[in-house]
């Protein structure tokens, strides 16, 4: 695993976005896996302005979702779907046939999630995954003591992981989904290269715990110790508890 600790989060954000155009300049149409939340939008905000100033050509490039909660009507602008759509897919001139993921509203969940995995190797794998990191240590949404080697699957969010989303739901908790579709952490692991960006102080902790900590199910994303090609990108502030 490779640390690199930028200065603030743009910084993170653009360091990872020339990292993806590198890729997509060796692999025109190479598949990102995209997480959502806040985190990642300073590297789709730098990919992006690479791709309208013309020194990236995405034109080819494909899409993979991470996670989707359960049960939010189709189109709801907080699905994931909505969310990658409106933050990923349109600004960078994609077809929404070039972007992938299970399916939240399917009345038979375990199977859509089954389905979403042979998908995803059907598409010849993720080249390059995007993480970010919840306070609690989860990556897609596997929470702690997720086994390591989980498929994807339907999860429950703990009580934390939904006040920290209640912000994208008018601070109303009683709107956040209880459940969520998640990628597992085997399947992620098959990615060919994971990407972690974790920005603020609030991430310090479980940055430490991934980097430092041991392999754990208790803290999800230090299987990413287990991978051969991982890197952690983290701002001063998400690092100040490295050693
Ligand atoms: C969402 C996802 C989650 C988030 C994590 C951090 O697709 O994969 O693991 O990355 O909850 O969220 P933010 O970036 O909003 O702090």
């Amino acid at each position: 695993m490779e640390v690199i600790i930028v200065p603030d989060a743009r910084a993170g954000g653009e360091l990872i976005a020339e990292g993806i155009a590198d890729l997509l300049w060796r692999k025109p149409d190479a598949l990102l896996g995209v997480a959502t939340g806040s985190t990642p939008l300073p590297i789709y905000e730098a990919l992006i302005a690479k791709v309208r100033s013309g020194s990236v050509d995405a034109s080819r490039a494909r899409v993979a979702q991470l996670d989707e909660y359960v049960g939010l009507p189709a189109g709801h602008p907080e699905s994931y779907r909505s969310t990658v759509l409106r933050q990923v897919v349109e600004p960078l001139g994609l077809s929404p046939d070039a972007f992938i993921g299970p399916d939240g509203s399917a009345s038979d969940v375990q199977a859509a999630c089954t389905a979403y995995d042979r998908e995803l190797a059907a598409a010849g794998g993720v080249d390059l995954q995007i993480l970010g990191i919840g306070t609690d240590g989860h990556i897609g949404f596997n929470e702690p003591c997720s086994s390591l080697a989980s498929r994807t699957r339907i999860k429950t969010l703990t009580e934390q992981t939904r006040v920290d989303n209640a912000r994208f739901f008018d601070n109303d908790i009683d709107q956040v989904p209880h459940h969520v579709i998640t990628q597992g952490i085997g399947t992620i692991l098959e990615a060919r290269h994971l990407v972690l960006l974790a920005t603020g102080e609030g991430k310090a902790d479980a940055v430490a715990a991934t980097v430092e900590g041991p392999v754990a199910a208790l803290v999800p994303a230090s299987a990413l110790q287990l991978h051969p090609h991982a890197t952690v990108v983290v701002d001063e502030a998400a690092a100040s508890k490295l050693k």
